[in-house]
């Protein structure tokens, strides 16, 4: 098995320079929500069942509209996972706000009773990130939520077509942002969307990124929001169309991704329930992550030397994830003061935070491998996961 050839991601086909090559003949800026926009925002709210789904260019300009569009203001507490990517807080940070970061539970998500500890009635908003695709205890936090009145921002940017009881990730919170950027399961190349049912949260998200056509279209007059319909909050995200041409052609495929996905990392599941020191979280069975990446958890120093040993045998395809890390590893989100001087919107200091020993011990503990799509690439897939156990093993001895 060749271990050197590097996971490839997303797959491209004529289909796809197809579709590219239609787009460019039709337009390559669209103003209004017509065309691919309209046919994939469609698509998008369909597939999820919500009312609203609007384009962003990236999934961060998503989140950051989610942001806005909830009315959160400089200093409000918003309560975030400790370990995420990056930017499902730092569109937080541009508005003000340092989150309060919440420590994970053994999946690597959110912990419910974490989050419980910190509920107030100061809580203006929960963010919640189905890490790696793996869904969080979505229900449990939504519940959490509820008891509070406290809208819940799901990031599903690894989770696109994961589900939780045959629901999907994506279809909890208040809103929810998925970016399209070239690694994610639904791909554009870059991009983002911004899901929701409700109303207020889609005119207000329009007016961060859509400003003239689409808001005077689709803001209607009766609204406030219609008067500054030309000008908007005063920035703009907006979509490329040959990006959303691709995420639509990529979307004729996506249930054959997921469920291939699926497959092959039942098969990589199954070579390692035999071993002791390489662990998947635990899945239950009411549970499809979208595998997004397969993501194994084991004491730092035999990950320490798993890595090393995987290098000198030439294996690309493993990694440790690093700047995905708790997010107080960030000076940004340790310090925002610091940085005040060259952008005088970041909060001036950090909340006191609370331990978040489980962020560091998954982060630390973590190997990532992709999941391959394609049935020919199951042994493949086989072959890497029993690679990583005989050299655990190694470690051993
Ligand atoms: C969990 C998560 N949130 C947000 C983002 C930001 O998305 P984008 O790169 O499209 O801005 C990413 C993408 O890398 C991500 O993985």
């Amino acid at each position: 098995m060749d271990i050197s050839v590097p996971f490839r991601w997303p797959v491209l086909s004529q289909s796809t320079v197809d579709r590219v090559i239609e787009q460019l003949s039709v337009s390559i800026s669209i103003y209004d929500r017509s065309g691919v926009f309209e046919r994939f925002e469609d698509r998008m709210a369909s597939y999820h069942g919500r009312r609203y789904a609007v384009l962003f260019n990236s999934g961060t300009s998503a989140l950051f509209a989610s942001y806005v569009a909830l009315g959160l203001k400089p200093g409000d507490r918003v309560l975030c996972p400790a370990y995420t990517f990056l930017a499902t807080a730092t569109p937080l940070l541009s508005l003000g706000i340092a989150p309060v970061l919440i420590d994970c539970d053994d999946s690597g998500n959110l912990c419910p009773v974490a989050l419980a500890a910190e509920m107030s009635s100061e809580v203006k908003a929960i963010v919640v990130t189905h890490m790696w695709g793996l869904p969080a205890s979505i229900e449990k936090i939504q519940a959490v939520a509820d008891q509070y009145n406290v809208p819940v921002v799901e990031d599903i940017s690894h989770s696109f077509g994961a589900r939780t009881s045959g629901r999907l990730m994506g279809t909890f919170g208040k809103v929810a942002a998925v970016s399209l950027q070239a690694q994610k399961t639904l791909t554009g190349g870059e991009g983002g969307v911004l899901l929701t049912d409700d109303e207020e949260v889609y005119y207000r998200s329009l007016a961060v990124g859509h400003y003239n056509k689409r808001c005077k279209n689709e803001i209607p007059s009766s609204h406030d929001l219609h008067q500054i319909a030309v000008t908007g909050f005063g920035m703009k995200f907006r979509a490329h169309p040959l990006a959303v041409a691709i995420a639509d052609e990529q979307m004729d495929s996506i249930e054959n991704v997921l469920q291939q996905r699926r497959s092959v990392a039942a098969a990589m599941m199954s070579e390692l329930s035999r071993d002791e020191k390489l662990k998947v979280p635990y899945i239950n069975d009411d549970i499809e992550p979208s595998w997004y990446a397969f993501v194994m958890v084991s004491e730092p120093r035999v990950v320490d030397y798993i890595v090393k040993r995987a290098k000198e045998i030439g294996m690309v395809n493993l990694d440790r994830p690093l700047s995905t890390c708790p997010l107080n590893h960030h000076s940004i989100f340790r310090d925002p003061g610091q940085f005040k001087g060259y952008y005088p919107l970041l909060p001036s200091s950090a909340p006191v935070q609370p331990p978040s020993p489980n962020a560091e011990r998954v982060w630390r503990g973590s190997l990532k491998l992709p999941v391959w799509h394609e049935k020919r690439d199951l042994e493949l897939a086989r072959y890497h996961v029993n690679t990583l156990v005989e050299l655990s093993r190694e470690f051993e001895s």
